[in-house]
Parts: C-alpha cells; sequence; structure tokens
C-alpha cells in the first residue's frame, strides 16, 4: 500500500437542522451532543473529523449506533454537505464542485455498498451485476465482459442468467459486491455491508473481500459497529462517539495503547487473534537449498523431511525463492545440474510485523508457505497455511510470539505441520 493519499478530511462537521452555527458554538464552548441538541434541536452528525485516507488502504469507521458514522461517509461523496470544513478527493475540495461535477465523480470515482444491497429482484444476476455500467451508458459488450469478470471474482461464475430472488442471501450479497467491483470506481465507500448476514456467510463474505481488495486494491472505507470485523479488515480505524473521532490507528494501536477509557472498554473483549502477527505463527525453517546445488541432493533431501516446498537462499541466507517437489523432481528426470531453474522467484515475502489478517489472501489462491525475511532479506522462517489458520482460531492472551504458537493439544508448533498440513493441500488439489 502506498502513502499516496486519496481522501482527505479536514475540520469536517455536519450538523442536521436549522440552528446548524448555533449548535456548533455551543459544542466548541463545551456543550455535549445531547445538550446542544435539547437547546437548539439541531443534530451533530459528526464534528470536527480530521482524517485521510491513503490509496490502496481499507480505511474503516467503526461505533456505536448513532456515533456518526455514516454521517462522514455520506461527506465523502457529497451527499452530505459539512457545514463546516472539507473533504478533498484527490486534492480536489468537494465542496466547490458543482452539482453536475459531483455526479460526474460519483459515477466514476466513488461507489458506495449499502448495508441493503438492493438487488432488483425481478432482474438477472447478470443485469444487477452490470446494472452501474448500463446507466454510465458502457456498450452490451463491454458489460458482459466487466460483469463476467466481477461475477468470477465474487465466485459466482456461470450463474448471471439466474433470478436475483432464486439466490440464497449469502449469493445475493455476493451478487452486490460483484456490482460494486463491476464499475471499476477507484473508491468503495460499505456502510455496514455485511451486518444483516448470519455469522458464518459473514466470515466467508470477509475473506471473500480481503481476497478481492488483495486483487483489484480499491481504497475502501468501510462503516462497521463490529469491532472483531473492524480489526480483521482494517489497515488503519477510526473510533467515532457522538460525532467525534476519539482514536484513529492501527489495529494493533487501538489494541496496544487505547487513546480514553472509552475506547478501553470498547476493545476489552476483543479477539486477540485477529490482530496477531506474522512471527507468532512463524515455523523456522530447518531445510533450505541453493540455486547453486544439484536437484537430486534437494529432492532427497526434501523427500526425507517429508517437505512439498524448501525455501531457497543465498550463500548469506537472503532469500531467493520457494521450490515445489515436483519441479525438483523434474529437473532431475531431466538431469539438470542446478536447482535454479525450478525456483519460483515471485514466491510471497513478508516480515515478522505483517499481520495474519494480510497473509490470509495468499493462502486463498496458492498452498507454497510464504518467507518471513528481515530488513536485509535473509530469511528468517517461513508462514504455512496450517499455522496461519490455527493462528486466526486460536487466541493466545500474549500477542505477536512472546513464545511458540501452542496449539490445543499442548503440541508446540513443529516442523511436523510443514509436512503434514502441506500434504493435505497438495493432496486436495490433486
Ligand atoms: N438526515 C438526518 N437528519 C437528522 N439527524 C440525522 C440525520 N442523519 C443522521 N442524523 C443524526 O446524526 C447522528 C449520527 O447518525 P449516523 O446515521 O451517522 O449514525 P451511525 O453511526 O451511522 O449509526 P448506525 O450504526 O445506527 O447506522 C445521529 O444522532 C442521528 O440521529
Ligand atoms: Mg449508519
Amino acid at each position: 500500500m502506498g502513502r499516496e493519499q486519496i481522501i482527505r478530511v479536514e475540520n469536517c462537521s455536519v450538523v442536521f437542522g436549522r440552528r446548524a452555527q448555533q449548535a456548533l458554538e455551543m459544542k466548541r464552548s463545551g456543550g455535549s451532543k445531547a445538550e446542544v441538541e435539547r437547546a437548539t434541536g439541531s443534530t451533530i452528525g459528526a464534528y470536527e473529523n480530521n482524517f485521510e485516507v491513503y490509496k490502496g488502504e481499507i480505511f474503516v469507521i467503526i461505533g456505536l449506533s448513532g456515533s456518526g458514522k455514516s454521517t462522514i461517509l455520506r461527506a465523502i461523496n457529497g451527499l452530505n454537505e459539512p457545514t463546516e470544513g472539507d473533504v478533498h478527493l484527490d486534492n480536489e475540495n468537494i465542496s466547490k464542485m458543482s452539482s453536475k461535477q459531483l455526479r460526474e465523480v460519483r459515477r466514476k470515482k466513488i461507489g458506495m455498498v449499502f448495508q441493503q444491497f438492493g438487488l432488483l429482484p425481478t432482474r438477472t444476476v447478470m443485469d444487477n451485476v452490470t446494472f452501474g455500467l448500463e446507466i454510465k451508458g458502457a456498450s452490451s459488450e463491454e458489460r458482459k465482459k466487466a460483469g463476467e469478470e466481477a461475477l468470477e471474482l465474487v465466485g459466482l461464475h456461470g450463474q448471471g442468467n439466474k433470478m436475483t430472488s432464486e439466490l440464497s442471501g449469502g449469493m445475493q450479497q455476493r451478487v452486490g459486491l460483484a456490482r460494486a467491483l463491476a464499475t471499476k470506481q477507484e473508491i468503495l465507500l460499505m456502510d455496514e455491508p455485511f451486518s444483516a448476514l448470519d455469522p458464518l456467510i459473514r466470515r466467508d463474505m470477509q475473506n471473500l473481500f480481503l481476497r478481492i481488495q488483495g486483487e483489484v486494491q480499491r481504497t475502501v472505507v468501510f462503516v462497521t459497529h463490529d469491532l472483531d470485523e473492524a480489526l480483521m479488515l482494517g489497515h488503519r480505524v477510526a473510533i467515532m462517539k457522538d460525532g467525534e473521532i476519539v482514536q484513529l490507528g492501527t489495529p494493533e494501536q487501538i489494541l496496544r495503547e487505547p487513546a480514553t477509557e472509552y475506547v478501553e472498554r470498547f476493545v476489552e473483549d476483543v479477539d486477540y487473534a485477529k490482530v496477531r502477527a506474522a512471527e507468532s505463527v512463524m515455523i523456522t525453517a530447518d531445510n533450505v537449498a541453493y540455486p547453486d546445488e544439484g536437484p537430486t541432493v534437494v529432492l532427497r533431501r526434501m523427500r526425507q523431511a517429508g517437505l512439498y516446498f524448501i525455501p531457497v537462499v543465498d550463500e548469506e541466507r537472503r532469500f531467493v525463492g520457494m521450490c515445489e517437489v515436483e519441479e525438483v523432481a523434474r529437473l532431475v528426470e531431466r538431469d539438470e545440474r542446478e536447482l535454479r531453474e525450478a525456483v519460483d522467484t515471485t514466491a510471497t515475502k513478508i516480515s515478522r510485523g505483517t499481520y495474519l489478517r494480510e497473509i490470509l489472501p495468499h493462502f486463498v489462491e496458492r498452498s507454497a508457505p510464504v518467507a518471513v525475511c528481515d530488513e536485509g532479506g535473509r530469511l528468517e522462517g517461513i508462514v504455512v497455511r496450517g499455522s496461519l489458520i490455527a493462528g486466526l482460531t486460536t487466541t493466545t492472551p500474549e500477542q505477536n510470539g512472546d513464545g511458540p504458537v501452542v496449539f490445543d493439544d499442548g503440541r508446540p508448533d513443529s516442523a511436523a505441520l510443514q509436512g503434514s498440513e502441506t500434504h493435505q493441500e497438495i493432496d486436495g488439489r490433486r
């Protein structure tokens, strides 16, 4: 994720009601939201909000009902006009835009997804998905192509001809997500998109969303009142109370240094698994290979240790890539001298501090372990799919690998996992 900002909300207040200025003055001189409301009849929806959203980021806004989440979200695409302050999109002040320009921005740049996706029941899945494009006046070929791509992304390939009323709730939600994706807008505003779903489907949708996000890299502002969801999805999280942002930080910062007592109470029963980092599930790579080694030697090493993948490093233990056993065997058959050709140099590399949540999308597509490297690129360990899943589903009081991960049966993480879990994955694939 780059640090290039795409949205800037500056000192933004949104007041509902006639006596907006008076309400703001009263608030500034120390009145609470409730007092202001009683005295003026106006409601402070958002008060002096300041934040930036970076390109490719998932920025989460969380807070109790009525705290101002939707209010500020709607200010970002101009549906709410700030009573004071500004919203900049790509350094353009949207309050200065004409309503025509604003409509254009909403069509081309910012998409919005609501809690109820608002599908049209009498139209097909495909028609629903490409609805936004139809309004934009896209040609039918263009619509078909984008629609199929989007359906593929959400796992509804080939279901385009069904009526949406024939689908289950979870599938309908996917269609809604596909529709938001098909429009290809750079920014997605999502207002509690998953909150109507039952917990299991919800988890699926969160994972699906993370996976898709890993591929398409939109900028997302995501509103929720579920802390677990916020911590799992958000790169950064803003916590709102009575229209104000009481804390803004990474999930880790919010849990470790809650800024106020309010936040502290808010995060009390959080599931720490969601914010644990790679080092807490990393295992040591006891076996490595070198690019100039002979394939026969490496194959033997892998077979002895029961490995389906082996990390390849240079003389200084800098990570070069990952090697799959089948590829090594192929080199042996061809009588090759060096391992080099079998090394996948595009293998995923992360650092100790990478959150588990960010590693998850990798394992949706691949079963190869992920390499954990230090700043100099030296291999420190690997994360295999099995230990990642265990890391996400077991809660340990100490975060961030103060000790090895211990699984339910009390067995410490072991090389066995490296073999057995990976075996299963591979076998399952064949
Ligand atoms: N159109 C409106 N007219 C008057 N007051 C409004 C309007 N929209 C929101 N409010 C008020 O502004 C405050 C913030 O509301 P908002 O909808 O942003 O809360 P929220 O955090 O999205 O809550 P929820 O989780 O229930 O969706 C509330 O006090 C609400 O009553
Ligand atoms: Mg809301």
